[in-house]
């Protein structure tokens, strides 16, 4: 860390939180690679947007075209990638809109530390387990990954040939092999709307 930083105060969250009318949060979906977290994260993005709430939405593909794009997928660079994403992550929610982001995020001490940032900030965070089996996630490859992973043509692919942690204690555990895209979405807008976030 660098030295001779001055940390600038800044309008509180409590006091954006009044001005906005909105508590900003952090909706973490967390699964394998065709889980489905991408569609979740842009059915209810528009959900929130055409309710004329704040929301935006951070992807793992899209990420790494940019601000992550110096990043693999081995073990130290995913954890380097959700280190950022949980840093960005944080700063949307701090600016009072729900932060949605799709990362597979396959290690759980990485989503506990994204966890534990935005705890201390005062700000929540809610980890939605986006959960398919994997034979129905190969079976739907719609990037054709799997199938290269299979070949051996990717290496360190989650679900074959790198680990996926899934979450124990998820605020919300979706199955998309059983509920449409945008029932999923619903129920996440519905905690919402019960956690009194939006
Ligand atoms: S991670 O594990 O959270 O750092 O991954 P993430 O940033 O979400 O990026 C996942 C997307 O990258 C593509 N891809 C791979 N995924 C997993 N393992 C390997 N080796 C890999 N190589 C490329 C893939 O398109 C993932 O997108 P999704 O949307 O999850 O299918």
């Amino acid at each position: 860390m660098a030295t001779n930083i001055t940390w600038h105060p800044n309008l509180s969250y409590d006091e954006r939180k009044e001005l906005r009318k909105q508590a900003g949060c952090t909706i973490w979906l967390t699964g394998l690679s065709a889980s489905g977290k991408s569609t979740i994260a842009c059915a209810l993005e528009q959900l929130l947007l055409q309710k004329g709430l704040a929301a935006y939405r951070l992807d793992g593909d899209n990420i790494r075209f940019g601000l992550n794009k110096d990043l693999g997928f081995s073990a130290e660079d995913r954890n380097e990638n959700i280190r950022r994403i949980s840093e960005v992550s944080k700063l949307f929610a701090d600016s009072c809109t729900t932060s949605i982001t799709s990362f597979i995020s396959p290690y759980r001490a990485d989503r506990d530390k994204a966890r534990e940032l935005h705890k201390e900030a005062g700000l929540r965070f809610i980890e939605v387990f986006v959960d398919v089996p994997l034979e129905v996630a190969e079976q739907r490859d719609p990037k054709g990954l799997y199938k290269k992973a299979r070949e051996g043509i990717i290496k360190d692919f989650t679900g074959i040939s790198a680990p996926y942690e899934a979450p124990l204690t998820p605020e919300l555990h979706l199955r998309t092999d059983l509920k449409s895209i945008e029932e999923c979405a619903e129920i996440i807008h519905q905690y919402l709307i019960n956690e009194k976030l939006i």
